[in-house]
């Protein structure tokens, strides 16, 4: 067969292959150990050396030739294929939601979502930090010197001594985001950070991990009487009712002063926590006017700044909210508790479509 007629027709049997499967075969056919081209190639040891340099060129050429058609072939066939289950595999995003996905938003997560929601409304964006922290954030900056009492208090899950002797500690409240945030924006401050904190503390109140929001807000003038106002607006919203009976303890943190705690009326009945009735108090959080050494520590000038702070329980004002008695049934991920008390998926909380 001539060299001409060999590549008529592999290139013809490369352009009728349907599949990948059958180029394969049409490439083994002719590429392969006892392919067509291959065969030709044995030949070349028995050809007059001058034939033999024009045959081998010619056969080299046609070899080329082929290989660039295969593999041209293959991308046909991977690009029709890819078509093909695209077509095959489309989704109608219009459908509506299958009934049996049944996974939920933990009230936690939709809680959380309410906040951001509100306070991003009174103009305040979010602020973060990191949950593993060093003395200096969750302690020193926030006026609790070594020797300070209120250390005590906190119950506070500490890591492994360092050869300087410093320890980092799993953070105790949110408030170090007042220093981080102080550190680097300058007034007018207006941030909430939403976040996890951790106490060895476990009872129907209180479990190891819980979540806090903290509030700062720092300019020349600002006073607790825009922080009662501030407080009373976030509780009419987040509950949506017309008036939230709320209570101001005044009371003592290092970082704050004057320092109040703030509590919300509700009933404990049947099981169920409901607000707005009943003489019992649950307390949801506690606040102040940022202590002069704080601003300091933050890298303000506390002659010239001044504001206020609190810190909330976000578990805490979601068991008010949704009526949920227990605090420690919030991190059991027990499915029956999830889908009785979570939220659907797509009930994306605005304060223009309401929150709950
Ligand atoms: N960090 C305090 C706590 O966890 C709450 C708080 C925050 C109090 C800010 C005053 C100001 O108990």
């Amino acid at each position: 067969m001539s060299l001409e007629t060999l590549e008529q027709e592999t290139l013809a049997q490369v352009a009728a292959a349907a599949d990948e499967a059958a180029l394969e075969a049409v490439r083994v056919a002719a590429l392969g150990k006892k392919g067509t081209i291959s065969e030709q190639m044995k030949q070349l040891g028995a050809l007059a050396p001058e034939e033999r340099k024009s045959f081998g060129a010619a056969l080299n050429l046609l070899k080329d030739k082929v290989a660039d058609a295969l593999a041209a072939r293959k991308g046909e066939l991977a690009d029709r294929a890819l078509n093909e289950r695209l077509v095959r595999e489309r989704v109608d995003v219009t459908l509506p939601v299958r009934h049996e996905l049944r996974g939920t938003i933990h009230p936690v997560n939709q809680v959380w979502e309410e906040i951001v929601q509100i306070f991003g409304d009174l103009g305040f964006s979010v602020a973060e930090g990191p949950h593993i922290e060093d003395d200096f954030h969750n302690f020193d900056a926030l006026n609790m010197p070594p020797e300070h009492p209120a250390r005590q208090e906190h119950d506070t899950f500490y890591f492994n001594e360092k050869p300087d002797g410093s320890r980092l500690v799993l953070r105790t409240h949110t408030s170090p985001v007042q220093i981080r945030t102080m550190k680097t924006q300058q007034p007018p401050i207006r941030i909430i950070a939403p976040g996890r904190t951790f106490r060895s503390d476990s009872d129907m109140t209180h479990t190891p991990m819980f979540n806090q929001v903290e509030a700062l807000v720092i300019d020349e003038t600002t006073h607790l009487g825009n922080l009662k106002w501030l407080l009373h607006e976030f509780c009419k919203a987040f509950f949506e009712v017309d008036d939230v009976k709320m209570r101001f303890r005044a009371s003592h943190f290092p970082f704050t002063e004057p320092s109040m705690e703030v509590d919300i009326n509700c009933s404990w009945k049947d099981g169920q926590v409901k607000i707005g009735e009943g003489d019992s108090w649950l307390e949801i959080l506690g606040s102040g006017m940022v202590h002069p050494n704080v601003i300091r520590a933050g890298g303000l000038d506390p002659d010239k700044y001044q504001g206020f702070a609190f810190g909330m329980g976000i578990d805490r004002i979601a068991m008010l909210k949704y009526g949920i008695p227990d605090l420690r049934a919030f991190f059991e991920s027990d499915l029956r508790w999830l889908r009785h008390y979570g939220f659907k998926s797509l009930q994306v909380p605005t304060l223009a479509g309401g929150l709950s």
